[in-house]
Parts: structure tokens; sequence; C-alpha cells
């Protein structure tokens, strides 16, 4: 049977750190209240007027990626782009990787599944790779959050949490090995799609609102969260969704080497380390550093945790994620 094996691992932080002291200048907030509530104590912001978008965050990851698996460009054959904060409304950032990475005319799919996104690209590459149709697949997340955020006290609620980085993985098929993604589990409820939310622009409000100046004060173009409702429903679908791994694949929490759940507050993941009793090296997080990434969150930290010697071959990697939509997703991976 074929098996999908992640064989490079790269990433792109943009150099501009923004500490929470550079924030009370910009809203009412406090180092003290962002560390106590969500363990940031600083994030990269791309700077204003910089040439970075996401799909070049993104490129950069790529390139890391590719370095890493010691593979050429050339050998890519489908791209799988994982954003919620494209360079255009359309058409996608996998294109434009497409495009700056000069690659040959190969598929490149774009996937919109927020803070989930990375693990559903994912998905999709294994997918891919297991019905034999593709044998290298590129999956990239990136985000420039900075440029949208209400960066007033109205928004200090959401804009404190989010950072700019990209993270990006080879996925190749292998024939002849053990290690490789052992499953993946998908979940949304559509029901919750408000509760976590950028409401415009879109197809009933669209941007000449903002252009003929009539709607300078509508908040409905900045991401609006319903913190607690949302901090509630993640502890309980990234535990239901990690265990829902573990039981398919006839394993225990005991069996985890390292879990990576998707970077949205420390607190969140703490609580998720408290419920499976997994000791603090058995878990990955730099939330301090970053702030949440999205969809660049889980290849940012997987692409640290190989640096600081975290993996092993044979080791149960275990990545997790919950977010806008709500969509959550895990995925287990024998290293
Ligand atoms: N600085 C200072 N005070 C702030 C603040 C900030 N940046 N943001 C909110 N506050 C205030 C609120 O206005 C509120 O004040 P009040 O009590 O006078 O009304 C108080 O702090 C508590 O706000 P609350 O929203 O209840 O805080 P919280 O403990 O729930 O933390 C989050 C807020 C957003 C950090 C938290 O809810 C969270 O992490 N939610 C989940 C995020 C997540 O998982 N997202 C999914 C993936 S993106």
């Amino acid at each position: 049977m074929i098996k999908s094996e992640i064989i490079g691992v790269g990433y792109y932080l943009p150099d501009n750190v923004v500490s929470n002291s550079d924030l009370e200048s910009k809203m009412d907030t406090s180092d003290d209240w962002i560390k106590e509530r969500t363990g940031i104590e600083e994030r990269r912001w791309v700077k204003s007027g910089s040439k970075l978008t996401t799909s070049l965050m993104g490129t950069y990851a790529a390139q890391d990626a590719l370095l890493n698996a010691k593979i050429s460009k050339d050998d890519i054959d489908f791209i799988v782009f994982a954003t919620l904060s494209p360079d255009y409304y359309f058409p996608g950032s996998g294109v434009l990787l497409q495009r700056n990475l000069k690659i040959k005319e190969i598929g490149a799919l774009d996937i919109r599944n927020q803070c989930s996104g990375f693990i559903y690209a994912l998905s999709v590459a294994d997918q891919y790779i297991k019905s034999g149709m593709y044998k290298n697949i590129l999956v990239v997340g990136s985000e420039i959050h900075s440029g949208g955020l209400d960066k007033t006290s109205r928004g200090r609620g959401v804009s404190v949490i989010f950072g700019d980085g990209a993270g990006a993985v080879i996925v190749q098929a292998n024939k002849n090995s053990n290690s490789g993604i052992l499953s993946t589990h998908l979940h949304s409820e559509g029901k919750y799609a408000e509760e976590l939310i950028v409401k415009n622009p879109s197809t009933n409000h669209w941007i000449d609102k903002i252009i003929d100046g009539k709607d300078q004060d509508d908040s409905s173009y900045f991401p609006y969260m319903n913190g607690n409702f949302v901090f509630k429903n993640a502890v309980l679908r990234f535990e239901e969704v990690i265990m829902e791994a573990l039981n398919y694949n006839n394993l225990t929490k005991e069996d985890i080497s390292l879990l990576i759940t998707h970077q949205a507050n420390l607190r969140i993941s703490k609580f998720i380390q408290n419920r499976l009793k997994l000791s603090n090296d058995k878990v990955y997080n730099n939330i301090m550093k970053y702030g949440n990434t999205t969809a660049a969150s889980i290849p940012i930290a997987l692409k640290e945790s190989l640096l600081n010697n975290k993996l092993k071959k044979g080791d149960i990697l275990c990545l997790a994620a919950f977010g806008s939509g709500f969509t959550w997703a895990s995925a287990l991976i024998k290293w």
C-alpha cells in the first residue's frame, strides 16, 4: 500500500516583531492581560508597505521545505495552499505560488478552512497520494493577518491574538515505508459560522460600500470572534478529534510521542495537555513567539520541533486543530 510521508518541512516568518508592549500604544490593552489570557508575548506583523504577500511568504516556506526534502521544485506534481488571508479575493494563492516557484503547469488547489486549514490540506494530499494520482505534493499554510485587523481598542479581543507567518511540507508517496500519515479526521459544524468570522467584503456586501464612504464605521470588515464560546468549543473538539484518531488506529494517549495543536491560545493547549496527561516534552507550543498564525501554525511548529530534535524516526506525531467554521481536524503520523 502507498504511504504518504512528510519528507521536508519549511517555514518563513517576517522579521518585524511586535511585542505586547508595542500594542499598548495602539489600543487599550496590557502585556499582563495578553500573557495571562493567551500566553502570547510577541507576534510577527508584516511591516506596512512591505512587498510580502501571503503567497510570497508561502513561496519562501515552500523553498525551505524543498531544500529540507532535497528534491527539486520540478518534482512537485500538485500544490495545496491553505489560507484565510489570500493575496486576492480571487484567484487563489496556490496559482501565485506556482508562478513564484516557476513550476510547470500542475494543479493548484486552495483550501479555506481557517485554523484547521493545514490539516484539511494535508488530508487532501494524503488521499491524492494514496489513490496513486500524485507522488510529491507541496502543502502550504500561509497567513498575513496584520493588514486586516482592527488595531484600535474596538478590536483588541481579536487583534492581539493573530500573527503572520508561513509553513510548508512536502508529502511524498512511498511504497516501501512503515512510516507516514496513519489517518486524518475532518469535521465541521456550520451552525456556528458567525461565531468567528470576517463578514465582509462578501458577494452581498461588496467593497463599494467602503469606497463610496458610507461604511467607514462598519466593523464587519474586521474579524469578529465570540471568544468565550469559541474557547469552550475548542477544548471539547480538540480532545474529541485526538481521541478519534487514536481509537481509529488502536492507539492510546500514551502512544503519542509529540502533540502539536494549532496554536490558538496557550491556555487551550495546556488544557488539552492536562486532559491527555501528557508531559511537557510531549507537547510543542510556540504561540508565545508568533501568536495565532492560523493555517501556518502547525507547519511552523512542526519545523521548530524538528530543529529542536523533538521528533525521531518511528515517533507517533499527533496534529490537531480547531477554528472558524467551526471546523476541527486531526492527523496521526508515524514519523
Ligand atoms: N486587552 C485587555 N482587555 C481585553 C482584551 C485585550 N486585548 N480583550 C478583551 N479584553 C477584556 C474584555 O473586554 C472583557 O472585559 P469586561 O470583563 O470588562 O467585559 C475582559 O477582557 C474579558 O474578556 P473575555 O473575552 O471574557 O476574555 P477571555 O478570557 O475569554 O479571553 C480570548 C479572550 C479571545 C483570549 C479567549 O476567549 C480565546 O482564546 N478564545 C478562543 C480563541 C480560539 O481558540 N480561536 C480558535 C482558533 S482561531
